[in-house]
């Protein structure tokens, strides 16, 4: 029998959790978001480290790592809707750290504001995953994820890594021992169902099996759909393959010892219940929290954290937003571009009155404003009143019977093969 966890919002919200929305209900008055928005070195976050709150809620709901998409502005954006979602960085390269070491900052620094924060590296040599770990100690990360799971064939083609990993469990487990060597903070994988014929639900058991024995890995994210590596496109890697959630929920009835975050195709609060009450530890959103971030992350906090709501509206982040925004403006020289910036907020207001003249509005105004300020008024007058002095509405219903025939879907249980335990051996 599957197991349900009969979760209730009401009693897993701890006390410690409700001080802190209490003290921390966003955007208080008095809280100084200028001067908490810029990029923080190193330095600083160090020196920082000793006033940020230690005692986050649990990721039970978090922003999925999202190449070009989950940047320092699309998180920072996120924040300012949801106080409680762990935010992902994008896949940044073990490599690319490692031989960056003048240029640190550009590519590890965040406002403080962002944590949470897991921050995502790729690679397929264990001393650079090593080092990069290192590296990024000092940037004060909440916790260090390692890509199992993206077949981009730059990434994952000839053997390289991302998804190609799920092929070696012992060298994920051997990155793993290192990455968790080197930081204090918790270590994950995010990985696939299965790479092209290897997609039997004991092959991905197999895989769990060595990487949680061989190393200190407790906690995975699963991305419930194989991946192929036959030239299709990433984009299409992420629609052609089916869903197959009773393999996540096998996974959760076969290792109840470990962690498991479920990923793929949830594209409202809902959904995002209704998978933690099926016994989801977490719930990993990608697609839908960037294409419709009001809507998602801004009932985030109240239905799955149970924070009281505050009756943010977008006037409001936006707000913030600029005085973020025009902060980072040219920061790198050309980059940041006020496009680079603005990209995040283009689905703001997704199906929203107002939505395509404000759109046709911004293509004109990147073509000749320099602020982020001066952008917005410009284009703002497109979008009524109404739209941005409302909270955010009632969530759109979604799929609550997503999980629901579950139980009889189940793969057969795992039992241990003996070749697995003979590796771990
Ligand atoms: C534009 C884009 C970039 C992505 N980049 C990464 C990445 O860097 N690392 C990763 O593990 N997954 C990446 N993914 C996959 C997502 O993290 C997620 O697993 C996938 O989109 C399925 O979740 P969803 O259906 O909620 O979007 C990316 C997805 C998109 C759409």
């Amino acid at each position: 029998m599957m197991k349900f966890s009969g979760y209730s919002l009401a009693v897993s919200f701890s006390p410690v959790g409700s001080t802190v929305i209490r003290n921390n209900c966003r955007f208080h008055v008095g809280r100084n978001f200028r001067s908490s928005s810029r990029f923080f070195s190193a330095k600083q976050q160090s020196h920082d480290k000793g006033v940020l709150p230690n005692y986050y809620l649990p990721p039970w709901f978090s922003v999925a790592p999202m190449m070009e998409w989950t940047d320092h502005h699309y998180r920072t954006l996120a924040r300012l809707i949801s106080k409680h979602a762990w935010l992902y960085t994008e896949m940044l390269a073990a490599e690319t750290i490692v031989y960056q070491q003048d240029n640190l900052d550009r590519f590890l620094a965040f406002s403080p504001d962002q944590h949470p924060i897991v921050l995502q590296i790729g690679g397929s040599n264990v001393e650079k995953l090593a080092k990069a770990t290192e590296l990024a100690n000092a940037y004060g990360y909440d916790e260090i994820n390692l890509n199992c799971g993206c077949p981009s064939p730059k990434v994952a083609g000839h053997g390289c890594f991302g998804v190609s990993l799920m092929l070696d469990p012992k060298f994920v487990a051997e990155a793993m021992s290192a990455i968790t060597a080197n930081t204090n903070v918790p270590v994950s994988v995010k990985c696939r169902i299965g790479v092209d014929d290897h997609d039997s639900y004991d092959e991905l058991c197999d895989f769990i099996f060595k990487v949680s024995s061989l190393s200190p890995t407790k906690h995975f994210i699963i991305h419930s759909r194989k991946a192929l590596l036959n030239g299709i496109s990433p984009a299409e890697n992420r629609s052609i393959p089916p869903l197959k959630y009773e393999y996540f929920y096998g996974l959760l009835r076969d290792f109840p010892d470990l962690t498991f975050t479920i990923n793929g195709g949830i594209t409202s609060v809902d959904e995002v219940y209704a998978a933690r009450e099926a016994g989801a530890y977490g719930v990993t959103v990608g697609r839908a929290a960037y294409n419709n971030p009001w809507h998602i992350l801004g009932h985030v906090d109240t239905v799955i954290y149970g924070a009281p709501s505050c009756s943010l509206t977008r006037r409001q982040v936006l707000e913030k937003y600029i005085v973020y925004g025009d902060s980072v403006l040219g920061k790198y020289g050309r980059r940041p571009t006020v496009r680079d910036i603005v990209k995040p907020l283009l689905n703001l207001f997704h199906s929203a009155p107002g939505n395509g003249l404000w759109k046709r509005k911004a293509d004109a105004a990147f073509r000749h404003c320099t602020t982020i300020k001066s952008f917005f008024e410009e284009t703002l007058v497109a979008i009524p009143d109404s739209v941005l002095d409302s909270p955010v509405v009632e969530p759109t219903p979604g799929r609550r019977d997503l999980f629901a025939n579950m139980d009889s879907l189940l793969p057969p249980p795992y039992t241990t093969r003996e070749e697995a335990v003979i590796i771990c051996a």
